[in-house]
């Protein structure tokens, strides 16, 4: 696998209160102590994640957000800025997930602005790309995937993406129980590795992490993991429980 540092990243989606949250980092923090040969992240929604930042402060669990928006500040009623979760403590933020894009307008442009907001505020981006069930069984998987890669990445240099992680996430795997085969995600990952090779060129695309998504959970993550070209995973409903999520970051 290179040498790319694997991700283990937790979203939390609308999950946890402020107290909630809290518990489950600290239980979290205590539980993946000497994790040394991989990293974790865990996203929590906006409204915890000062307080969850100071409880991950001298942990392995790094901090992330689940969406941002574009502008620097201004009149955006309801909107976070990439520097406003820079100072709240964050690393990383997820962008473009599938229900955002569902639910919420989100389209490979705003994506695109989104990107260019965390580069901009060194905050690294988590671009999220996935096909639904009916793209899958059509055979539009690849054709989308591209799309939402030249899109959403488009007019940004390999120097502006050299933190970029990528997660693939077969819409049809959020949140079902439906896992893709570990042999369907190499061969999306080793697509998508070449999307960026073409685009950005063979350093990035040998350092790029890009992790699997969907129903990941304590008894998938090794056969995932043991694919060359998976780097990690983005775990939703497993990674709600810091005893569940601790087995996933700390798979054999
Ligand atoms: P899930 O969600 O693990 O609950 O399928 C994954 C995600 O939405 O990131």
């Amino acid at each position: 696998m290179e040498n790319r540092i694997p991700l283990i990243a937790g979203n939390w989606k609308m999950f946890k209160t402020c107290s909630e949250a809290v518990e489950t980092a600290e239980q979290l923090a205590r539980l993946v102590a000497n994790v040394t040969d991989r990293e974790a992240m865990i996203a929590p929604p906006f409204t915890a994640i000062s307080l969850v930042s100071e409880t991950l402060r001298g942990s392995r669990v790094s901090l992330g957000a689940q969406n941002l928006f574009w502008e620097t500040e201004g009149a955006y009623t309801g909107e976070i800025s990439s520097d406003m979760l820079v100072s709240a403590g964050c690393k990383y933020v997820i962008i473009g997930h599938s229900e955002r894009r569902q639910f919420f307008d989100e389209t490979d442009e705003t994506v695109n602005k989104k990107i260019n907001a965390a580069i901009r505020s060194k905050l690294i981006p988590i671009l999220c790309v996935g096909e639904s069930e009916k793209e899958r069984e059509s055979k539009d998987t690849f054709s989308v995937l591209d799309k939402q890669i030249i899109k959403g990445l488009k007019e940004f240099t390999s120097e502006e993406m050299k933190t970029l992680v990528i997660a693939y996430e077969p819409v049809w795997a959020i949140g079902t129980g439906k896992t893709a085969t570990s042999d369907q995600a190499q061969e999306v990952h080793l697509f998508l590795r070449s999307l960026i090779e073409k685009k950005f060129g063979k350093t990035l695309a040998k350092s790029v992490r890009i992790l699997y998504g969907g129903s990941v959970n304590p008894g998938n993550i090794s056969e995932l993991m043991a694919m060359p070209d998976v780097d990690g995973a983005l775990v939703g409903g497993a990674s709600l429980s810091a005893e569940t999520f601790s087995k996933i970051v700390c798979y054999p």
